[in-house]
Order: structure tokens, then C-alpha cells, then sequence
């Protein structure tokens, strides 16, 4: 489904990826490890084509997309890519039911009463059906997190990346995440990439990759 072919990357002189190859088939549950700063987050933001890569090439259901321009890449994730940011990039003056809702809002293809009940599902699959209309402000850091997990996955993508969506939650409601993610797996045939540091979440997927030495190795 997704796919980088020789893909190299750096900041200055720093080099964090280095001919990186991977490929995400559809209906995969993947993980991601690798040490802080290691280059994870590079590596995400490469396959949703947030961050060029300097050498290399993405492909999308065997369309190249590495030649996209920026509004053709806004449009490819509208369409096809939850993402679960690690600093979760919510909109704090907004309740949790708008933050999801925006993910939404350039979706003319679905219609208004649509869009609220799947928000409604989403914040409920999340357990945060009783926060929905606080601003995301007041929630803790836990509950904001289930909300960027909530907003991810409101487009109903084909793929979702997920940079430590389980980072500041409890074991409890990791592993109730974790359960989402992979009954969302089976029902919706939605693919995962969760990056995490912790290994009890990655060896609840099916691949696990490890990221180090600028280069990406199935263990
Ligand atoms: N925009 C940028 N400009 C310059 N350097 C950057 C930029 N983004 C990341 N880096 C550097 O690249 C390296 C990899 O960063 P990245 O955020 O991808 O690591 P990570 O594996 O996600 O780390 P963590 O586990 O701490 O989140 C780090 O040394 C970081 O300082
Ligand atoms: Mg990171």
C-alpha cells in the first residue's frame, strides 16, 4: 500500500535515515522502536509526506506520490492517513468534539449529520463520550492524547501512524487503546504503524521494525 524505496534524509549534516526501504502492505499492524532521537518521527513524517526526503522515492497503492505537490499531499492524507502526532497538535480553545470535527471539515463527500455521528462514535470509542464538549484545555494529558487517537481516525483512513499514541497513558487505558487499534484493524481493514517504546505494545503487533544506525531492520 505504502511504500519508500531508498529513502535518505538530513538535518544539516546530521544524516537520520540512510537508503531506508519499507513497505506497509494493506491490513498490516506494524511497530516501530528505536532510542529518542533515532530518527522515528522523521521516518513518519516521510511516509505521510510531511517532510521531503533529500534522496528516495514514496509510493501510494504503486502511485508515486514522493512528486506530489503540497495540495495533492493534503488531499492523499485527507483520503487515506490518520495521523496520531506525538505532541498531538489539538487545538486547546476547542472542545474535544470540534478538535475531531475539524478532521472532518474538508470532507464535502460526507454529509453534516454523517460527519457528528461519526465524531460521536469515535470519541466514544475512546471513552471520552462524557468530555466531548469540554475544552481540550481542561483535559489531561491522557484524555488529550485519546483525542488526537479519536481525530486520527475519524476519516476512516486506510492507514494509520501513530507516534507514541500510548506515551502518557496508563497501562490500563494503553492496553484499551492498543484493543481499538486492533479491532479497528479487523473491522475496518485499517493499517497501523505505531511507534513506541514500549515493548508490551509492540509485541501486541505483527511486525516489529527497529530503527537505528540511520537504517530500518525487521526483527
Ligand atoms: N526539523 C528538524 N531540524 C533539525 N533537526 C531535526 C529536525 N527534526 C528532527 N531533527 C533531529 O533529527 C533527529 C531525529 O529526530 P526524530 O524526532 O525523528 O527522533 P525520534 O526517534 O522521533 O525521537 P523521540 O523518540 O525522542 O521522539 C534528532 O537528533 C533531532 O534533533
Ligand atoms: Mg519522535
Amino acid at each position: 500500500m505504502l511504500e519508500l524505496k531508498a529513502i535518505s534524509k538530513s538535518y544539516g549534516n546530521q544524516q537520520v535515515l540512510n537508503n531506508v526501504d519499507f513497505k506497509i502492505n494493506s491490513q498490516e499492524f506494524i511497530s516501530i522502536i528505536g532510542k529518542s532521537g533515532i530518527g522515528k518521527t522523521t521516518l513518519l513524517s516521510v511516509l505521510a509526506g510531511l517532510v521531503k526526503p533529500d534522496q528516495g522515492k514514496s509510493f501510494f497503492q504503486n502511485e508515486e506520490i514522493s512528486n506530489y505537490n503540497e495540495e495533492q499531499l493534503a488531499h492523499f492524507r485527507l483520503l487515506n492517513i490518520g495521523i496520531v502526532f506525538q505532541d498531538f497538535k489539538i487545538i486547546p480553545s476547542l472542545s474535544a468534539f470540534d478538535n475531531v470535527y475539524l478532521a472532518l471539515h474538508p470532507r464535502t463527500d460526507i454529509a453534516k449529520t454523517k460527519k457528528k455521528e461519526r465524531v460521536k462514535n469515535v470519541l466514544n470509542k475512546v471513552g471520552l463520550a462524557h468530555k466531548s464538549h469540554d475544552k481540550v484545555f481542561n483535559l489531561s494529558g491522557g484524555e488529550k492524547q485519546r483525542v488526537a487517537i479519536a481525530r486520527s481516525l475519524v476519516g476512516q483512513p486506510k492507514l494509520v501512524l501513530a507516534d507514541e499514541p500510548t506515551g502518557n497513558l496508563d497501562e490500563a487505558t494503553s492496553e484499551s487503546i492498543m484493543d481499538l487499534f486492533q479491532s479497528l484493524h479487523s473491522e475496518l481493514s485499517t493499517a497501523f504503524v505505531v511507534i513506541t517504546h514500549d515493548s508490551d505494545i509492540a509485541n501486541k503487533t505483527q511486525k516489529i521494525y527497529q530503527l537505528s544506525s540511520q537504517k530500518l531492520e525487521l526483527l
